[in-house]
């Protein structure tokens, strides 16, 4: 399936993470799978380091560019020469001439430097080199600042969400704004099997007969969230594609989304490696 994002293009809801995923052989056997069972959307990374086997994995399987949705994502923080000359290191490892999402991978604190940084994906995206430009890890406050020196919306935020961190309010703002929602670690480093989240989250899936990482996948599509869960394991590759097709009822809905804790496991955007934000 696919969203309409809000330039029109339409971009597949469900798809591959390959945070952590090793260069080499283990992320182009991983990419080379995915897309075997059926993936069109892959997620990496500048930082990810591994954007040049999956490029290779996409340029051997055979299936055309176009049939294929890349997104990757910008480091940042560095003047727009460095940015610029970084986007075309992806665009070579990736082996294309261009990018279908670029993400701002993490907010700085100061916004100046964010406003920099998305006048060099204005301009790209302007430029043809990428189809649709968006933000990661950006809270609604970070986005406003945004717009002080922006002329084109970001068209996606990716963010941390799961059944602990629903983030229910900050995709009612992304809808408002026209900007589609994309969960990263949807499987809460692994606290989906524990706790609260297992109990609540198994007795769906009895009910379904499928699995707990499928219910959250499925819970996610439903919201109309981009999902890209990762997994190196084929089986799971699978499995995990499999959840498109589970259907959850309103009820099992409001179930999961009060599973919300508001609980982080990944870096707080407020207080990320680049400093406190200071709007
Ligand atoms: N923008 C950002 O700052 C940011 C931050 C983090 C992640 N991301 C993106 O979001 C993607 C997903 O997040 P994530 O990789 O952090 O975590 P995740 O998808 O929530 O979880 C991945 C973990 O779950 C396991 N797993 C996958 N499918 C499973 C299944 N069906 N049953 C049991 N275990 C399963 C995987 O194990 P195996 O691999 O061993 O099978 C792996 O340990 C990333 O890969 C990356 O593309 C973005």
């Amino acid at each position: 399936m696919n969203k309409k994002l809000s330039n029109g293009v339409l971009m597949p809801t469900f798809g591959l993470g390959t945070f952590l995923v090793e260069a080499g052989d283990k992320t182009y056997e991983t990419v080379l799978h995915a897309l075997k069972t059926g993936y069109r959307h892959i997620d990496t990374a500048q930082m990810y380091r591994n954007e040049h086997s999956v490029g290779d994995a996409i340029k051997d399987s055979g299936i055309p560019r176009q049939e294929i949705f890349i997104t990757t994502k910008q480091r940042g923080h560095s003047t727009p020469e460095n940015m610029r000359k970084q986007f075309m290191e992806s665009l070579e490892k990736l082996k294309t001439d261009y990018v279908d999402l670029y993400l701002i991978h993490w907010p700085n604190h100061d916004k100046k430097v964010n406003q920099t940084t998305w006048a060099l994906f204005e301009a790209l995206y302007k430029e043809g080199k990428v189809r649709a430009i968006g933000v990661s890890n950006f809270q609604k406050h970070h986005i406003i600042d945004l717009y002080e020196t922006a002329t084109i919306k970001p068209m996606v935020n990716q963010v941390e969400l799961h059944p602990g961190l629903s983030q229910i309010p900050l995709q009612a703002f992304l809808d408002h704004e026209g900007i589609a929602t994309m969960s990263y670690g949807p499987f809460m480093k692994g606290g989906i099997f524990e706790g609260i989240w297992a109990e609540g989250l198994s007795k769906i899936a009895t009910l379904h007969q499928c699995t707990i990482p499928q219910v959250v996948i499925a819970w996610g599509l439903v919201r109309d969230i981009l999902m890209i869960p990762k997994s190196v394991t084929p089986a799971r590759i699978e499995e995990n594609y499999q959840a498109q097709f589970i259907t959850l009822s309103d009820v099992e809905i409001k179930t999961i989304n009060e599973l919300n804790r508001g609980k982080r496991v990944y870096t707080d955007p407020d207080n990320s490696p680049w400093g406190p934000y200071q709007p």
